[in-house]
């Protein structure tokens, strides 16, 4: 049997507003599995909970309820953060560094020797193509190329597991060209990535399977190939959209505050 690497049963996480002090539900009852190997995409609107599902497998967040269990360890034991590589959704970088510094210096937290520091450091650039612009400061680097420096960095330590909190949003055309190639390579390499997105065509290329979160409830989960050859829907973003609808309409229905509708050009 394949190797499970995220397994999550039952968490809830609470968040505390600070206006208050409301409590939040932000994550409720949610079970996920995910395997060695797998690309999991976790989809689902602004707010739905993505982020924090993200955090709380890598022990940022404590949850309120729930056990979660990745690489076989709990979240933010550092014998699994070792195997862990992750972009956070707006990663912060030094503007005066150049690429091959900022490697630099994250190659050193993880301690690296100086040689093979340098070794990854030529790897990981040419796998972002960002080879030419090593010793470029990062301040005149456009969007594409910051985010793809960022996956660099998520890289150093060669892990198994990749978290990547929304990779392509934000992006044009050709970054998001990159983007997709970069984490086919990696999963052609054998990692397994979990990843949040709402760009739909890009997950469709990417996951093996996919969830759909919808106000801290998964309301869906299958095979990317199987939910796109069913018949039942048109393609991913049909099979989205029915999942959210059908979701918002029972949350209207029990009396839920603000609900929304999708429109198909909504969520490109
Ligand atoms: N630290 C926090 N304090 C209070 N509410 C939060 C906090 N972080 C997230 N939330 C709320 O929890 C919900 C889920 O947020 P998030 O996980 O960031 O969603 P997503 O990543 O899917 O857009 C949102 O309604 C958000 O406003
Ligand atoms: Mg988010």
């Amino acid at each position: 049997m394949t190797e499970t690497v995220i397994h999550v049963q039952g968490l809830v996480k609470d968040h505390l507003s600070n206006f208050l002090r409301k409590r939040f539900r932000a994550l409720d009852g949610l079970n996920l599995t995910v395997r060695k190997g797998e690309t999991y995409g976790l989809l689902g609107p602004n707010g739905a909970g993505k982020t924090t599902t993200q955090k709380l497998l890598l022990g940022l967040l404590k949850p309120t309820g729930g056990t979660v269990q990745v690489l076989g360890y709990q979240p933010g034991d550092t014998r699994a953060l070792a195997r862990i590589g992750f972009l956070p959704e707006n990663p912060y970088f030094y503007a005066y560094l150049t690429a091959y510094e900022f490697l630099d210096f994250f190659g050193r937290l993880f301690n690296l020797c100086a040689a093979k520091r340098k070794e990854r450091i030529a790897e990981l650039l040419k796998l972002v193509s960002l080879t030419e612009a090593r010793d470029r400061p990062v301040r005149k680097f456009s969007k594409g190329m910051m985010q793809r420096l960022g996956v660099a960095q998520a890289l150093l330590n060669d892990p198994d597991l990749i978290f990547l909190d929304e990779p392509n949003t934000g992006l044009d055309p050709i970054g998001r060209r990159d983007i997709r190639n970069i984490m086919l390579a990696l999963k052609e390499q054998g990692k397994t990535i979990f990843f949040n997105s709402h760009m739909l065509p890009d997950v469709r290329d990417i996951c093996d399977r996919v969830g759909v979160l919808h106000r801290g409830k998964l309301v869906g989960e299958g095979e990317v190939e199987a939910i796109c050859t069913s018949g039942n829907y048109q393609d991913l973003e049909d099979y989205f959209m029915d999942l959210i609808n059908t979701a918002e309409e029972e949350y209207r229905k029990t009396g839920g505050i603000t609900p929304y509708h999708i429109e198909r050009e909504g969520v490109r």
